[in-house]
């Protein structure tokens, strides 16, 4: 069978190895879709021998012992490692069943994310009317973290690197925003902190005195250091509490993360869904920091769906903002028509895949903005109706002739099969004229 395997600088590529050999009490499982998890990213850098990477799957049973569910069914797993692969072998214990409304892209997203925020927020005791500061909100954790945590009654501040990565989680319940740890306003009664380095230092003088800190990632690999007498200031008495996600029912756990998607509780953020031949360019992007929640990687089954069309926005969008030309080019379909308001002098329609990203995105609007200084688009809201999704973005730049460009934007884009095949755009063309066309 087909799986990823580790490949050099951290990277994977797809290699035969051989088909499962399920042990007595494990059923095996044809995956349709997997998530992948910076964990993975971390073991990617010096795999062990024979290891594979995979924690999280979806898939259909394909054969079952004599606990576990018949043929057919649709599951969900956490599986130690080896997950990316046309199949797997799997635990009876390791899975829960999906009900029809539960997609297996939800599905695979959930897993390690999921399960840690639920086990996070367990070690953490009743968090009703407490105060929550959550680091590294923007990822996977993070959005599980801030749907429960809000739905259980805290208020939590989550600490994003920019609109666009804490605008979902205002969706589900973030109370506020803060781009920086050091502008958080606490006191608060509890820190959740996965980052490292500068930030848990920082987030710990925001606790109040007896407060506590679960401190359970290293996102940016930079240790820490703490001032023992600092904690004087404000933080008088509290607990430090080291965090591994591994205590607990992964069965029964994975069945209540079901639930709660099921029954509309809990909405996995699906920042990224692609066919499992990109997985190197989305651990890439997971890497840096390009993902908001989880990404998924699908399998050629007959029941994996095509990205939907608020993902196909939100990633164009998205990869504008980070230049990302291959993903730009790759968004649109090669007859897409890109119309620009009002009279100036790019106003009208551009034809074709070639045009709007060379000649109308590329050289004719690039060329208005000086060079060397940079172009800014934030996505501020996505909403979607069918295959239109309305999008709105700012973008700030500095003109040719040196002039601030500030402007809000605006576009309904028509997606169809997973590409955009329509841009009616509509922004301030008066605040254009002045800035971008002054002559
Ligand atoms: N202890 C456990 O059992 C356990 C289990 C699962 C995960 N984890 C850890 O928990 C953390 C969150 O996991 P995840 O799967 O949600 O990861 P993720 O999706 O990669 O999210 C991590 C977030 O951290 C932020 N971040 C801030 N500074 C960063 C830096 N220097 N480098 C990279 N990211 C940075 C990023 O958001 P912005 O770009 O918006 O700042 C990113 O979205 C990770 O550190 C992971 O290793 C621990």
């Amino acid at each position: 069978m087909r799986a990823m395997v580790p490949a050099d600088n951290g990277t994977v590529g797809f290699a035969e190895v051989d088909d499962v050999s399920p042990a007595a009490d494990e059923v095996v499982v044809e995956v349709a879709a997997y998530s992948m998890n910076r964990g993975e990213t971390f073991q990617l850098e010096r795999p062990r021998d024979d290891w594979r990477p995979g924690k999280d799957i979806a898939g259909r049973v394909v054969a079952t012992v004599p606990d576990g569910p018949s043929v057919g069914t649709r599951v969900v797993a956490h599986l130690p490692h080896s997950g990316w692969a046309e199949r797997v072998s799997v635990p009876v214990t390791q899975l829960a069943v999906l009900p029809d409304d539960v997609s297996f892209l939800e599905a695979a997203a959930l897993p390690l994310a999921g399960l840690t925020a639920l086990r996070l927020l367990r070690t953490a005791g009743s968090v009703i009317g407490r105060r929550i500061l959550l680091t590294g909100a923007s990822g996977g954790v993070g959005h599980y973290v801030t749907e429960l945590a809000a739905a259980a009654g805290a208020s939590v501040t989550a600490v994003v690197s920019s609109p666009a990565r804490g605008e979902r989680l205002l969706s589900i319940g973030a109370e506020a925003l803060v781009y920086d740890v050091a502008d958080a306003e606490g006191p608060f009664d509890l820190v959740l902190e996965s980052v490292g380095g500068q930030s848990l230092p920082v987030a710990l003088s925001k606790l109040a005195a007896g407060g506590q800190l679960i401190w359970f990632g290293e996102a940016s690999r930079q240790p820490i250091e703490l001032e023992f007498f600092s904690m004087f200031d404000g933080p008088e008495n509290a607990t430090i509490r080291h965090f591994h996600y591994t205590d607990g029912d992964d069965g029964a756990d994975l069945a209540t993360l079901v639930r709660l998607v099921g029954t509309d509780r809990l909405h996995p953020e699906l920042g990224r869904i692609e066919d499992w031949s990109q997985t190197g360019a989305v651990l890439d992007a997971l890497r840096n920091r390009r993902i908001r929640g989880n990404a998924v990687l699908t399998l050629s089954t007959e029941e994996t769906v095509m990205k939907d069309p608020k993902s196909v926005v939100r990633d164009y969008v998205e990869a504008v903002a980070a230049g990302d030309l291959a993903t730009i080019r790759a968004s649109f379909a090669p007859d897409v028509v890109w119309t620009y308001p009002g009279d100036l002098p790019l106003s009208g329609e551009w034809k074709g895949r070639d045009t709007v990203v060379d000649e109308f995105l590329g050289a004719a609007a690039g060329s208005l903005f000086a060079p060397g200084e940079p172009v800014v688009i934030t996505l501020t809201n996505l909403i979607a109706d069918g295959d239109q999704v309305f999008a709105e973005w700012t973008a700030q730049a500095t003109a040719q002739g040196g002039a601030a460009y500030d402007n809000k934007c605006g576009a309904v884009f028509t997606v169809r099969d997973g590409v955009i095949v329509a841009v009616r755009e509509y922004l301030d063309t008066d605040h254009a004229r002045r800035v971008l066309f002054p002559n």
